[in-house]
């Protein structure tokens, strides 16, 4: 199970196993993280699951869909190069050590 971390606006990390195939989004939630909403279910099209990926600690996640580059558009915190959807990120081994930032608000 790869280890990602999330890391909150005041730099507090918190690290979770998660099971390949499982939803960034869908593991942020049961495991409590604040910060991730996931209000749509994973549905793409509530934006409450925006993350920060951090490059550094994993060089090739998965790319980008369409649907979900669109729905970036809308989501609360600013839009960045490195924002993606947590609904959107499924679980491989090759994310072991990603680390991942929330902002600020979600809503
Ligand atoms: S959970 Fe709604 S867009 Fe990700």
């Amino acid at each position: 199970m790869p280890n990602i971390t999330f890391i909150d606006t005041e730099n507090i990390s918190q690290s979770i196993d998660v099971l390949v195939g499982e939803t960034l989004m869908r593991a942020a939630v049961n495991n409590n993280i604040d910060g991730i909403l996931g209000e749509c279910g994973g549905a793409c099209c509530c934006a409450t699951c925006h993350v920060y990926v951090d490059a550094t600690s994993v060089p090739d996640v998965p790319r980008i869909g369409e649907m979900e580059r669109q729905m970036l558009d809308h989501v609360a915190a600013p839009r960045r190069d490195d924002s993606r959807l947590a609904c959107q990120l499924v679980v491989d081994p090759s994310m072991e050590g990603l680390r991942v930032r929330i902002p600020q608000t979600q809503l």
